[in-house]
């Protein structure tokens, strides 16, 4: 098998799996309890917390527990708007979100709120001159993603983040699901307020989420009941979860640091021999992206049939964002890049792993190659 589907969902890893079963185990206790039992779950979490925020450098206290990068992209920012709606009105971001980005703000708009859906280049970057042109009196968000899910490109972040220190009043979110453990980021150098990651992204398990937010940044919460998680986000705590985010991310941290170049090296080889395919059009820009996703489409074959023809032969990835992978629409991120809609009706996603490895990629363009003869000479049948 070769799995090439990481920014879909990464495979858990076996020591995040086994503190995930002993947090379950032996810290079954509701944190909340007021019992001995209830104290050593709620210590733990702490704990769990206290590892995270020395890994991202942050205080313990500024990072959040949630579901997972949706809940914590709709926290981030209708939290914001609840909270700032008499201030102003108007919210920032780019064209290539995530939809649990995109359909927040499409949600804002229907109560009432503007949003500048900021556009990109031909690479997926958004222009810094057009967010300054954007703001207005009535700002009190931007919202920009760190790492594009589906093509891969890098934001300018901390561009951002220095720009909008002249505007104290507005808070600045970044998605960064995509980039956690792949492309660094300073969370304080680069001013960001809020930052939403997902555990599953990194080897973690579904559900569990992070959400950093500032010391004496204010937001609205959306989950309210139990008053846990400081008020921020009530509901008893996924110990077992939480525990396993912490691990995960520990984990992601030291592949980080002992081989981040790694991810390159099987990405640079893949974007050679794709580049050198006929038919082949590749939409990422290597030397702008994250090392870890190449997007391309192949004339004449739409993206789903190269994703099942794919699959029997036990290779697997995507069209686009495994979100959207369902509803046949064509990718907004394409297509504000300036990709044309045949192309983009043939685009499919790599996506590595620190777990891939160089033969995996020679292998996959061998087997690429046939398939795509193989597919050709059927579809020219058919024509
Ligand atoms: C950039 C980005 N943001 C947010 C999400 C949503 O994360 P989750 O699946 O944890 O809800 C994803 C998931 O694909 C993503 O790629």
């Amino acid at each position: 098998m070769i799995y090439f589907d990481n920014s879909a969902t990464t495979k858990p890893y076996p020591e995040v799996l086994d503190a995930f079963v002993k947090a379950s185990e032996n810290f079954f206790a509701n944190p909340s309890s007021l019992h001995r039992l209830g104290a050593r779950a709620e210590k733990l979490i702490s704990q769990a917390r206290l590892q995270i925020a020395g890994i991202l450098g942050v205080k313990p206290g500024e990072i959040f527990f949630t579901s997972g990068g949706t809940e914590g992209n709709n926290t981030a920012i209708k939290g914001t708007a609840l909270q700032y709606r008499s201030r102003g009105r108007h919210i920032i971001t780019t064209s290539i979100e995530h939809a649990s980005v995109y359909e927040s703000c499409r949600q804002l708009e229907e109560s009432g709120f503007n949003v500048t859906y900021l556009p990109v280049d031909h690479t997926g970057r958004i222009n810094i001159n057009d967010l300054k042109a954007a703001i207005t009196a009535e700002t009190i968000l931007v919202s920009v993603m760190h790492v594009n899910n589906e093509a891969g490109a890098i934001q300018p972040v901390e561009e951002i983040g220095e720009l909008l220190k002249a505007y104290p009043k507005i808070l600045f979110h970044v998605d960064d699901v995509q980039g956690c453990g792949k492309v660094p980021l300073d969370l304080h150098q680069a001013g960001v307020d809020l930052c939403t990651i997902s555990a599953h992204k990194f080897h973690g398990l579904k559900g569990t989420g992070i959400l950093f937010k500032r010391e004496n940044v204010k937001i609205s919460p959306l989950l309210t009941g139990g008053h846990q998680e400081g008020l921020m986000r009530s509901g008893t705590e996924n110990t077992g979860g939480i525990v396993a985010a912490a691990k995960a991310l520990r984990l992601i941290h030291q592949k980080y640091t002992q081989e981040a170049g790694a991810l390159a090296v099987v990405r640079n080889q893949l974007f050679e021999k794709l580049s050198a395919l006929a038919d082949v059009s590749v939409h990422t820009d290597p030397g702008l992206s994250a090392p870890h996703i190449l997007n391309f489409s192949v004339r004449g074959i739409r993206g789903e049939v190269l994703v099942h023809a794919l699959e029997q032969e036990d290779i697997y990835i995507s069209t686009t964002s495994a979100c959207s992978s369902k509803t046949k629409e064509l990718s907004r991120t394409l297509l504000a890049m300036g990709v044309t809609e045949a192309e983009a009706e043939g685009a499919v996603r790599i996506s590595l792993s620190y777990e891939n490895t160089l033969e995996e990629a020679e292998q996959f363009i061998r087997i690429l190659e046939r398939t795509i003869q193989k597919l050709q000479q059927v579809l020219g049948r058919n024509t």
